[in-house]
């Protein structure tokens, strides 16, 4: 059970930050803290080290992070790595010397060999060459997850859990056209086509590639999960995705139909495809008994609606 221990949510105005506050809601654990960035930057160690001695978070969600899509991470490629490895190692040390019983940190999927077709295993990870682009970021991620690894083994008082989610979406996402992922990226693209009356949309790529996207609120359970369930995790990462994937093309179609756009959606093939698949073997975590609830079309219905009313709440260059 997850008896809401003084619980500290980092990065909670983010895209997970908020799924994480709205499924602890929904378990009725108000014992949360959390602060914006302007109140405490993460980066910096001797302001994270006051907050956990003022506050002693005993459960500490990680959803804090610097990420982009690929534009910022070829143009920031130094930011992404140093502000997240110095967000993630204050906060890991600060957790430790505060006690903090547990400690869940996300990983990203780009930590793994980008030429796997086939669903990627944990043991996946450093079997090969990951992708050019977002390296730096992947690093960080990397380090992350091999700290959780190293701190339990060392001190073994504070659970640390590296969870892996693929593709995330939902509410709060980021609707900014340099930055956001596939999913947001394509409602924005296919909604500004719905409102001009475009007769056409043409989109990057073959849209061939195939994407595995999992809604922001199911992570958020399987972190709470994962937190309840610490005593059986093995101390390695873990996972977390829906076990299926959809093309680009056929996810636009889908995103069309649940928008009202009923123009035609044209390919640039001149244009990159980026990685041809990216599905995660998530059934590692799976045996512990956790599966995603939101189907894929009640997660667009749902991220499309937060966005036709919000516009604008969150960068968006639309
Ligand atoms: N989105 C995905 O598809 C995905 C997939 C796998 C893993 N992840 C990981 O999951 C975590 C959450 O991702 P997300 O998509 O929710 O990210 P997000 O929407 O961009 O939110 C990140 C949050 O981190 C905060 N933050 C950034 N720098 C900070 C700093 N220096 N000090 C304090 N707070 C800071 C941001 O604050 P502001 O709001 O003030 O900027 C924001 O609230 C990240 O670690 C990400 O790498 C994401």
């Amino acid at each position: 059970m997850f008896e809401c221990p003084k619980t500290y949510v980092a990065g909670h105005n983010g895209l997970l930050g908020r799924a994480l506050l709205r499924r602890l809601k929904v378990r009725g654990c108000a014992n949360v803290v959390t602060r914006t960035r302007a109140e405490l930057d993460l980066t910096s160690q001797a302001a994270v080290e006051m907050f956990f001695a003022l506050e002693r978070p005993q459960t500490v969600f990680m959803a804090a992070g610097l990420t982009g899509g690929i534009g910022a991470n070829i143009r920031r490629p130094a930011e992404f790595m140093h502000e997240n490895l110095s967000m993630q190692d204050n906060v890991f040390e600060a957790a430790r010397k505060y006690g903090a019983e547990t400690l869940v940190f996300y990983g990203s999927s780009c930590v793994y060999p980008g030429r796997i077709e086939r669903p990627i295993r944990e043991d996946d990870l450093l079997t090969g060459p990951i992708e050019e682009t977002s390296a730096p970021y992947a690093l960080a991620k990397m380090s992350g997850i091999k700290a959780c690894k190293a701190y339990n083994s060392q001190y073994g008082k504070t659970r640390y859990i590296a969870l892996v989610p693929n593709s995330m979406y939902g509410p709060w996402d980021s609707f900014d056209p340099e930055n956001s992922h596939v999913l947001a990226s394509l409602i924005g693209k296919i909604t500004h086509a719905r409102e001009r009356r475009d007769k056409s949309l043409t989109l990057w790529g073959t849209g061939e590639p195939r994407r595995e996207l999992v809604y922001c609120d199911d992570v958020a359970d399987a972190s709470i999960f994962a937190v309840e369930n610490a005593e059986r995790l093995e101390n390695t990462h873990y996972n977390i995705g829906t076990g299926s994937d959809i093309s680009i093309k056929e996810l636009s179609q889908r995103i069309s139909e649940a928008a009202g756009y009923d123009g035609e959606i044209r390919w640039d093939s001149s244009k990159p495809d980026g990685t041809k698949r990216k599905l995660l073997d998530c059934s590692r975590f799976s045996s512990l008994g956790w599966s995603p609830i939101v189907g894929l079309d009640e997660g667009i219905r749902r991220t499309l609606e937060w966005y036709m009313d919000s516009k604008g709440e969150r960068a968006s260059g639309f």
